[in-house]
């Protein structure tokens, strides 16, 4: 059975005239790695510092387990949390960096120093605690920060940018250390990130905002493959978004028609709720095939699609080599550039196509994802 742990109930923060946070409700459950994403400015540290207590909603309530904590301080909340900065003192070692939350409250030495042990063991930090921070990696830095705020035992773990000091290659390795962590201690983990790839590798749900608003709530691959709107669709992941409007609407399948493309869209599934007259069209660019047309005949029709459906010719005009993938900017009849991806399964995929080069892009009817906003 899952529990709610934290509810935000219509949470506005405004400083003056600037809405920071907009009537946002939100509930978290115990145990959830949920992630907080969107752009700069759009409200996900102020969302943070209201739970952790350093700042007062202007509007509604928050509650962790039922209870409002309005009126609770910042240091008798069952929440921690690490700073986008992460601030280690660096005169202490390692070992008294971890304790600092433990010695202020006056535990016990014995008891403080297993409980270091035990929190150093936790983030593979073991042997380590002699050492001052500016003996330490980046990685190992930030590992110290997380020990001193899980040696708490918070209900909560408040995470605001963790790894946004850290190379990629660290960061990489970092994120699954963190769901791993996360895993073991059964803490709830709220992390604040604009790096969506972090988001969607490490969380079980993610918020994306904008500017102080909640745009949708949902697990990682329902946010990438199920946007509600273009700027979800847009914030998470590339896609190629075309503006038109529905010909055909029915239970079980669309038709789309766009000025962008020299082919109608048709989907395998109805658009309910339409009722504007203008759509939009996100489209993944690894949702896309591309074809050769040596002949210069379009590719078979991909199963289930009229004729004339879902394929476009298109010229070649750019090519990225990524290593594993290649991405290729495919001008199509009209003008417009489409965007598609294609993994390089082995090591001759990349000289396949070449610049210049006519091509056919072709994509499944369930692959197109119809926005109303
Ligand atoms: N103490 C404050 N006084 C006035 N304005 C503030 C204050 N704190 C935040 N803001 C404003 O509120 C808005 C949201 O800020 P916030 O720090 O929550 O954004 P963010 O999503 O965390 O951005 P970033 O990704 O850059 O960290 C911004 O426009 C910011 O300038
Ligand atoms: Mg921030």
């Amino acid at each position: 059975m899952t529990k709610t742990l934290i509810q935000f109930e219509n949470v506005t923060k405004r400083f003056g005239k600037m809405i920071a946070v907009d009537n946002v409700s939100l509930s978290i459950d115990e145990g959830e790695f949920f992630a907080l994403l969107g752009p700069s400015g759009c409200g996900k540290t102020t969302l943070l510092r209201m739970l952790a207590g350093f700042e007062t909603p202007s509007e509604g309530r928050i509650l962790i387990d039922g209870v409002d904590v309005s009126r609770v301080p910042p240091n008798k909340r069952p929440v921690n949390m690490v700073f986008q900065s992460y601030a280690v003192f660096p005169h202490m070692s390692v070992a008294d960096n971890v304790a600092y939350g433990l010695t202020i409250e006056g535990v016990a030495a014995t008891e403080r120093d297993r409980r270091v042990e035990e929190a150093l063991a936790l983030v593979k930090l073991d042997g380590l605690g002699g050492r001052k921070p500016d003996q330490l990696s980046g990685g190992q830095r930030q590992r110290v920060a997380l020990a001193r705020a899980l040696i708490k035992r918070p209900r909560v773990l408040l995470l605001d940018e963790p790894l946004s000091a850290l190379d990629a290659k660290l960061r990489e390795q970092m994120r699954s250390e963190l769901a791993q962590l996360q895993d073991k201690v059964g803490i709830t983990f709220l992390i604040v990130t604009h790096d969506q790839d972090e988001a969607l590798a490490m969380a079980s749900r993610c918020a994306v905002m904008n500017r102080g608003l909640l745009q949708q709530v949902a697990t990682p691959s329902d946010l990438y493959e199920f946007p509600n709107s273009r700027f979800v669709a847009d914030f998470i992941g590339s896609v190629n978004m075309f503006e038109g409007r529905l010909l055909v609407d029915e239970q079980d399948h669309a038709v789309v028609e766009t000025k962008e493309l020299p082919t109608k869209i048709f989907l395998d599934h109805g658009v309910s709720g339409a009722q504007a007259s203008t759509v939009w069209v996100a489209l993944r660019p690894e949702k896309i095939e591309l074809h050769k047309r040596a002949d210069g005949a379009p590719p078979p029709c991909i199963e289930d699609t009229p004729v004339d459906h879902n394929v476009a010719a298109g010229v070649i005009r750019h090519i990225t080599y990524l290593g594993s993938e290649s991405v290729f900017d495919v001008e199509v009849t009209g003008g417009r550039t489409v965007r598609a991806l294609r993994s390089n399964l082995t090591r001759w995929d990349q000289e396949d196509f070449v610049g210049g080069e006519a091509v056919w892009l072709a994509w499944h009817p369930c692959s197109p994802a119809v926005l109303l906003s």
